[in-house]
């Protein structure tokens, strides 16, 4: 099922997210429908706070978007283990549709995650996909991209997406 993304500025996207525990049907079932939303969206990442729930776990593909790129992957209590070089990245988000900015990076990453089998799993990613895992413990830890700019732009950010939930509040009660 195809859920509803929240849009920044939202309190449950500031909140930390808590562990999960073990992998259950409940689990398995927000999985699938964090998958769904997240190709329905067009993106290559969603976390499950966007979605509002508050456990520290994300989706993340970027096969199609990127030459050796990753995923489809889920990553239950993903944690970085350490960054390497820098890289200027455009970046978006499906939490502040419609915006764009650059966001500097880590090259390179070595992360640690647990799988749908619960097996501990360390990898490596670069380019977009060592981008598109920060991105996601980001929101794990409460953060988004645009709290990585100039104030400058994030206010306008946070104006347009002001008016877009005005906009979508209009539409949906007419
Ligand atoms: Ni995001």
């Amino acid at each position: 099922m195809v859920r509803e993304i929240l849009i920044w500025p939202d309190p449950i996207l500031k909140e930390k997210t808590r562990l999960v525990e073990a992998v259950d049907d409940e689990l398995r079932l927000l999985v699938d429908d964090m998958f769904e939303t997240m190709y329905h969206a067009e993106g290559v990442g969603l976390a499950a706070n966007q979605i509002g729930v508050s456990l520290r776990l994300a989706v993340v593909d970027t096969s199609q978007s990127e030459e050796g790129g990753i995923g489809p992957m889920v990553l239950i209590n993903p944690e970085i283990l350490s960054m390497e070089g820098s890289i200027r990245f455009r970046e978006g988000c499906l939490s502040i549709p419609g915006e764009a900015e650059e966001v500097i990076r880590a090259e390179k990453v070595r992360f640690r995650f647990r799988d749908l089998d619960w097996n501990l799993v360390e990898m490596e990613a670069t380019g977009l996909s060592a981008v598109a895992i920060q991105h996601e413990c980001d929101h794990l830890d409460g953060k988004v991209y645009v709290e990585r700019i100039s104030s400058l732009k994030r206010e306008r950010i946070r104006k347009r997406m002001k008016r877009l939930k005005e906009a979508r509040r209009a539409q949906a009660s007419s």
